[in-house]
């Protein structure tokens, strides 16, 4: 197939189409490069040094005898160069990743989240616009997150994308009806996210666009195999304050004999799945292609739920990390139950790979390596939801006012 991966310099991209073009597609990276440049904005660095995406591409070429196409494209900026772009390949399939992924850094400023609602949606929006406008038929298979299902405990499993609900009529009788489960954002990222899935059910309504949207939980690992064949195909890693998440952040902060970083209670129940499951999933979701006229087609893309605070005392036990109890930026629940279904691609076959201590010291590792190149000062979470938790916040946890210690 051709596949076009927009978005495909960045964390998951770039070991997807690795791993789809290792398969023998012809895949085309489409991307602006904004993630680098953020992290230009906030003086940061990948923790793994990495190449320009055209040294990654001649490299895997030099290893594989593959060509991966890189386009330099703003989709949310460019429409008409994108559209151009669109109907002169025509793919046959469109990965979507090209958002601003952070919930912290869209909760930094009213800049910040004018820049994510602005490059979220307007870039979602044009590519399904410009798909109607080709006619193009291409399965469209979105990256969204289990955060549009909000973190509520409701003693029930999140169903894949959508809910069986009885409405009760005027005349006294209750019809049943499969919606979308109600959207419940704890960010303006996680937002974006949900408005994409009103684009993405609209047009699959009304213009019959074949659509897979991915709820995916937190990704976790860097390597993947076709990152290990070369040193430069190395993915990029986030350790900072805004972009690294949780897990791989724990797994940094012990490797440079950092506290780790719970907020709160660390009672938060959260999703994962393992770096080289993501990519897998996404080959399982353009193989189980919708039909025309269907509506879209929502896969929880995760393989297991973990407290916080367990996470932070599994690795200080594995690594001997302390832990830092810190107050909570977010505004969220302090406490959460997370139960998630995700039988579909188990269905077609993944085969999960589960936190064990063989992966999660392999990225120890990765980190102790490359050690050198963290700026302490960027791990803590500074970007607080509320100016009144700005004003509560204490952000540095090697200050000796931290609340505990253990
Ligand atoms: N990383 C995770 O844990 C995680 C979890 C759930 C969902 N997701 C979703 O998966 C997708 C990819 O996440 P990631 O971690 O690889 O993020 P990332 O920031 O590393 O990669 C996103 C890429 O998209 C590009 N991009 C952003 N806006 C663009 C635009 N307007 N035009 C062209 N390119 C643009 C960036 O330059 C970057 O290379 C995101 O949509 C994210 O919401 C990620």
């Amino acid at each position: 197939m051709k596949i076009a991966v927009l978005g495909g310099d960045g964390f998951v991209g770039w070991p997807t189409s690795l791993h789809l073009s290792d398969l023998g597609h012809e895949v085309h990276i489409i991307d602006n490069l904004s993630r680098r440049w953020i992290d230009a904005e906030l003086g940061v660095q990948s923790l793994t040094p990495m190449d320009s995406i055209q040294e990654r591409t001649r490299i895997w070429k030099q290893e594989t005898g593959n060509t991966i196409h890189f386009h330099l494209i703003d989709i949310a900026e460019d429409y008409q160069v994108f559209k151009n772009w669109l109907s002169a390949n025509r793919p046959d399939a469109i990965i979507h990743f090209a958002e601003q992924r952070a919930a912290p850094y869209s909760m930094k400023s009213d800049q910040h989240k004018n820049y994510t609602v602005n490059n979220n949606v307007n870039g979602t929006h044009h590519l399904l616009n410009a798909m109607v406008e080709l006619d193009l038929d291409a399965h469209l298979v979105h990256l969204g997150t289990m955060g549009v299902y909000g973190y509520s405990t409701v003693g029930a499993a999140i169903p894949e994308g959508y809910l069986n609900v009885g409405i009760d009529t005027m005349a006294g009788e209750t019809v049943r009806q499969e919606i979308l489960y109600p959207a419940n954002p704890g960010s303006i990222y996680h937002m974006t996210k949900c408005l994409d899935q009103l684009l993405f059910q609209f047009y699959a309504k009304n213009d019959a666009l074949r659509i897979t949207d991915l709820h995916q939980g937190i990704v976790w690992g860097t390597h993947t195999d076709q990152t290990r064949r070369h040193d430069q195909l190395i993915n990029r890693f986030d350790y900072d304050g805004d972009y690294g998440t949780v897990l791989n952040r724990f797994l940094i902060q012990a490797a440079i004999d950092y506290p780790l970083t719970v907020h709160g209670t660390g009672g938060q129940t959260r999703a994962f799945i393992h770096i080289q499951d993501s990519v897998r999933c996404i080959e399982l979701a353009l193989k189980s292609a919708p039909k025309r006229g269907d509506r879209v087609k929502v896969f929880n893309q995760m393989t297991e739920t973990h407290r916080v605070r367990d996470l932070a005392e599994m690795i200080s036990k594995m690594t001997g990390a302390k832990i830092a109890w810190l107050p909570n930026p977010r505004k969220e629940a302090p406490e959460n139950d997370l139960v998630v279904e995700n039988k579909q691609f188990l269905d077609l076959g993944l085969n999960p790979t589960t936190l064990e201590e063989g992966l999660l010291s392999e990225v120890v590792d990765v980190a102790k390596k490359f050690a050198y190149r963290v700026d302490r000062s960027r791990v803590p979470a500074v970007s607080a939801w509320t100016k009144d938790i700005a004003e509560g916040v204490e952000r540095d946890p090697e200050h000796p006012r931290l609340r505990s210690v253990s």
